[in-house]
């Protein structure tokens, strides 16, 4: 794990506006040497934030960057913030933490070892995009909690939509996509404790500023919202808003359950109507996707027209 100094955060800050800056100018702002900025300045480099060193002038930033920062995203929300420069997986950091009643967020600028479903990896690139899990002690039976996983992807939904002008659809059970290329994935685990209280853990993964011809995410076809927009964003923005609406929307499914939630999720359904084919473990299915249940189960009638019930999978459109 390894996190930005308070140094190199404000090195960040300065160059932000995208000018160039001397080291001597720098050092004066931060209080420190020539020598000691062309230190830190090496070290964002060698991460990978795009600065240029422009002979005899200083330092300048390539293309916007603004790097994760707790200050930033705020803590308002009574969540504990935990915010690295690079990471093994969000997901697995809140899960070695031991069990407690505070909410917990955890984001990194990069993950060594990002996991997706079914233990595919997510690949990760330094400083582009979201990597955020969440961790919040929650009393009631996991059969309680059918559903959870379609409300985090609606909450993701509700995030991201009002940043870009066409619609972004869900694929169940939380993938958000947009035409037909995957934008963002959820990786939902729980953990329940020795005193039957279970600690949900929502890891989010969305594709912000990730340029296609710059990095190579996954095989898969897949979007980023600067691909779709052609806009940079703020991540710290996005993720305290994200942080936010997943908190609430996880108060509403505690009192209302996945009923409350099921119009809105089936007005967004990437995959209804459609011909699907859903891998489990030991099973495939194919049929015709026709929408959720009230407890978030996927509702696929087969060749035979026999309605089959699925609560987990990996979803396909057949061809
Ligand atoms: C998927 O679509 O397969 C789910 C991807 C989930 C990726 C996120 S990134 C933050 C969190 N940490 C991880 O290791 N995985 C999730």
């Amino acid at each position: 794990m390894k996190t930005f100094s308070t140094i190199q955060l404000k090195l960040l800050h300065l160059l932000q506006d995208r000018k160039c800056h001397s080291g001597q100018q720098l050092g004066k702002i931060l209080g420190v040497s020539r020598t000691s900025i062309w230190k830190h300045i090496c070290l964002l480099i060698n991460l990978g934030i795009p600065i240029k060193r422009l002979p005899q002038s200083g330092y300048q930033l390539e293309r916007p960057f603004i790097p994760l920062d707790a200050a930033q995203i705020g803590e308002s929300m009574g969540i504990e913030l935990h915010v690295f420069s690079e990471i093994d997986s969000t997901n697995r950091y809140l899960k070695t933490l031991a069990p407690t009643t505070q909410s917990i967020a955890c984001c990194a600028e990069t993950q060594t070892a990002g996991r997706g479903r079914f233990g595919r990896p997510w690949i990760s690139p330094f400083g582009e995009n979201i990597y955020l899990s969440y961790r919040q002690q929650l009393t009631c039976s996991l059969s309680q909690l059918s559903g959870l996983s379609l409300v985090a992807s609606l909450a993701v939904h509700s995030c991201l939509q009002p940043m870009i002008s066409s619609p972004l659809q869900i694929k169940w059970p939380n993938d958000l996509y947009w035409q037909h290329k995957k934008l963002a994935g959820i990786l939902i685990e729980m953990l329940v404790e020795e005193n039957g209280c279970i600690q949900l853990i929502i890891g989010v993964g969305i594709n912000v500023n990730s340029v296609a011809a710059r990095d190579r995410l996954i095989s898969k076809p897949y979007c980023s919202l600067y691909s779709i927009s052609e806009q940079y964003f703020d991540r710290n923005v996005l993720i305290g808003r994200l942080l936010q609406q997943i908190t609430q929307d996880i108060d509403t499914f505690m009192q209302k359950g996945f009923p409350a939630f099921r119009n809105q999720w089936q007005e967004l359904d990437y995959l209804f109507g459609k011909n699907i084919t859903v891998q489990q473990l030991n099973q495939q299915y194919q049929g015709q996707a026709s929408g959720v249940d009230d407890a978030g189960q996927l509702l696929l009638k087969d060749e035979a027209g026999l309605m089959h019930r699925l609560t987990s999978g990996d979803a396909s459109i057949s061809l």
